[in-house]
């Protein structure tokens, strides 16, 4: 504990900026506990025990609540105290967080364009990740043994490569939400994953706000043009087909 109370140093003499560094690495270790339990759904699932899966899912869920409760303290600091000390910051952004990045490969967000080549160089266990087959992989791989009919090439896919949506997956999430009770185990999983996405999508939507509240059209600090880039990110959906087979249902 003594050294976790070591790791904060401010640059200015802003009580606010104690408070922003406090919260961020908050975050920080919140990311990993997320990831933690991702992780551990990836492995039930290879072993085919959905139902320890889905409650992994469900504590992946409780953690990230907890991650999207922390814009509340955020939040409370008033837009003239954070321009005191934003200077400070210099180039420090967000996107310099290898979990977070680790984390959203893990769920399966494999957009090479997002990673600097930097982080991947020195962050070993991101470029591992690429070539592990990610959570939603081990879920098509998992229905698949089940016996409903997952396309071939889901199944047999690049696990580094960025998953494209697919119309075939949308017709097998489709059946299974017309008979939910022909398919309960992997209707739960569906439910489940799907609360995981949400989350995910909130705190990304509410993370836009605060940076609207703070810095309006300002830049980032990693050099976007800060909301509109964030907005674009927002757009993105974890399992992508149970999403859109809602239109078709
Ligand atoms: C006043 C508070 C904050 C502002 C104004 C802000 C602003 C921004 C901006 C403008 C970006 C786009 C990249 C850039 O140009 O920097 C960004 C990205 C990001 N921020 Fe924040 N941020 C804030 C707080 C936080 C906190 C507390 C965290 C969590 C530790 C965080 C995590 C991230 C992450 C992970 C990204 C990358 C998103 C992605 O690549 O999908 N931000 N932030």
């Amino acid at each position: 504990m003594d050294d976790l109370h070591r790791l904060q140093e401010p640059r200015t003499a802003s009580p606010f900026e104690m408070s922003f560094i406090l919260i961020s690495q908050v975050k920080e270790l919140l990311f990993r506990m997320v990831h933690l339990e991702a992780a551990e759904a990836r492995e039930r699932l290879r072993e085919d025990r959905s139902g320890a899966a889905c409650r992994a899912l469900a504590r992946t869920v409780r953690n990230q609540r907890a991650l999207t409760g922390c814009w509340e303290s955020l939040n409370a600091m008033p837009v003239d105290e954070f321009l005191h000390f934003r200077d400070s910051l210099g180039t420090a952004s967000g996107t310099q967080s290898a979990m977070y990045r680790l984390l959203e490969f893990t769920l399966g967000n494999r957009d090479r364009a997002v990673v600097r080549p930097d982080d991947l160089a020195a962050f070993p266990e991101l470029r591992a990740e690429l070539e592990r087959p990610s959570l939603y992989d081990e879920v098509l791989r998992h229905l698949a043994r089940s016996g409903l009919p997952v396309p071939e090439h889901l199944t047999d896919r690049d696990p580094a490569a960025r998953y494209e949506p697919d119309e075939g997956m949308e017709k097998v999430w489709m059946a299974v939400h017309r008979d939910p009770d022909g398919h309960r185990a992997a209707y739960d999983l569906a439910e489940h994953l799907l609360e995981v996405a949400y989350q995910f999508s909130h705190w990304r939507a509410t993370h836009l706000l605060v940076v609207e509240r703070m810095l309006g059209g300002k830049r980032g600090s990693a050099g976007t043009d800060g909301a509109p880039w964030l907005r674009a990110i927002n757009e993105h959906r974890f399992f992508p087909e149970l999403w859109t087979m809602r239109s078709l249902l």
